[in-house]
């Protein structure tokens, strides 16, 4: 056989034997998850990450035809490192994603990466407006701190309070809280009487609830990162803050599922604003639910969880529609717009901003069954970020 014959016939083969090969053998599509599994974060990142292999675990390890890998790396919430394990997960491991990121700074950090490598960056659980701006090819399944605070502030003005006093955590969620919160509470009539703003690292809440007490608002408005929660509901129960008749309300962050029976009693009767309880009734989340504790006894999942989850399936969906092609410009294409329910219920990706699009929840924390929950009792459907431009 002549030379050119003989690479022709061999080509041909190959391009068959390729086009025979069930779609599962095709190369697996490769997840780089960065998220802090060690650190004052760890939290988060061990419900992100449980959320994402409960999914698989549901789902089957091959979805649009290929089989998935997850490189999960701790990037322990430290921005630098974060943005080091992007870079050697897109240059070194190639991977055809990137997801996770627990906080602001990390994921701010890694979008350069993103759109430098054309790298869809799928982010599970940090909400500041602006991640979503800071690359083309960023989307995000957990919510914005933004986009829970608007509802919030209607039900605080709508249940008679007219002052409030806000506390937020010093960084780009906390002051997306602080400005959706006060510009909706102005609006609706309210007054706000201060604005405090406590540090990301290490805070102590006490000098700032004699401020609030001193303020006397008939609600105090917080958002800090879940972790922080017990320390800055235990500062407001010790400081009497309660007694003295202010009414403690917030993101759904400061009463977050995992830390709820942690901070114990003194979370009964705190209203807060979310996307997710554990306590949502629904057949999905009931599954949900049981399949966390199933895989990790003890351990109930929160917000984080489903940021997670709901990644995965958004990842499903683009690799299905693609027909498991794959391509950072193309996964992005097919993931804009896209309509899902898990177990916080339906939500869509906005085709515009790549943000989420979803339920907030009212919900105020009770004892169901000896335990303490976040029960839902008002829902405003389908909100965006108010943090875009129309
Ligand atoms: C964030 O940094 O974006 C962040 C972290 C934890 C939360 C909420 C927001 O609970």
């Amino acid at each position: 056989m002549h030379k050119r014959a003989f690479l022709g016939a061999a080509a041909f083969l190959l391009a068959s034997a390729a086009a025979a090969q069930p779609a599962a053998q095709a190369a697996p599509f490769r997840i780089g998850l960065i998220l802090p599994m060690t650190g004052p974060f760890s939290a988060v990142g061990k419900q992100v990450d449980a959320g994402v292999r409960l999914y698989l675990a549901q789902h089957g390890e091959t979805l649009g035809g290929r089989r998935i890998e997850v490189l999960l790396k701790d990037d322990g919430a430290v921005p630098a490192t974060s943005r080091r394990l992007a870079q050697e997960l897109v240059s070194t491991d190639k991977v055809d994603a990137l997801a996770g990121f627990a906080i602001t700074p990390s994921a701010l950090a890694v979008a350069p990466i993103a759109t430098q490598s054309r790298t869809p960056m799928v982010v599970m659980s940090a909400a500041a407006s602006s991640i979503t701006e800071a690359s083309p090819f960023a989307v995000r399944t957990s919510f914005t701190v933004g986009q829970v605070s608007v509802p919030l502030a209607d039900w605080v003005a709508r249940s008679g309070m007219r002052k409030a006093v806000t506390l937020v955590t010093d960084y780009a969620p906390g002051v997306d809280a602080e400005q959706s919160f006060t510009e909706r509470f102005k609006a609706d009539g309210g007054q706000v009487l201060g604005a405090l703003r406590v540090p990301l690292h290490g805070p102590d809440f006490a000098p700032f609830m004699q401020k609030v007490r001193d303020l006397k608002p008939d609600a105090l408005f917080i958002f800090v990162p879940a972790p922080a929660a017990p320390a800055v509901v235990k500062q407001f129960r010790e400081r009497g803050l309660d007694k003295a008749g202010i009414k403690l309300v917030g993101t759904g962050d400061v009463v977050d599922d995992d830390s709820l029976n942690n901070i114990g009693d003194d979370a009964l009767g705190i209203v807060t604003s979310h996307h997710y309880s554990a306590a949502h009734k629904s057949a999905s989340n009931e599954g949900f639910v049981q399949g966390i504790a199933k895989a990790h006894p003890g351990m109930r999942p929160n917000f984080m969880a489903v940021g997670g989850y709901g990644g995965m399936q958004l990842i499903d969906a683009a690799l299905r529609k693609t027909r498991g092609a794959g391509g950072g410009e193309a996964l992005i294409a097919a993931m804009k717009g896209q309509t899902l329910e898990d177990p916080r219920g339906p939500w869509t990706l906005d085709a515009r901003t790549r943000d989420v699009v979803q339920n907030v929840y009212i919900r105020r924390v009770e004892k169901v069954d000896g335990q303490l929950y976040n029960v839902e009792f008002e829902t405003t459907k389908a909100v965006a970020d108010p943090g875009k431009a129309k």
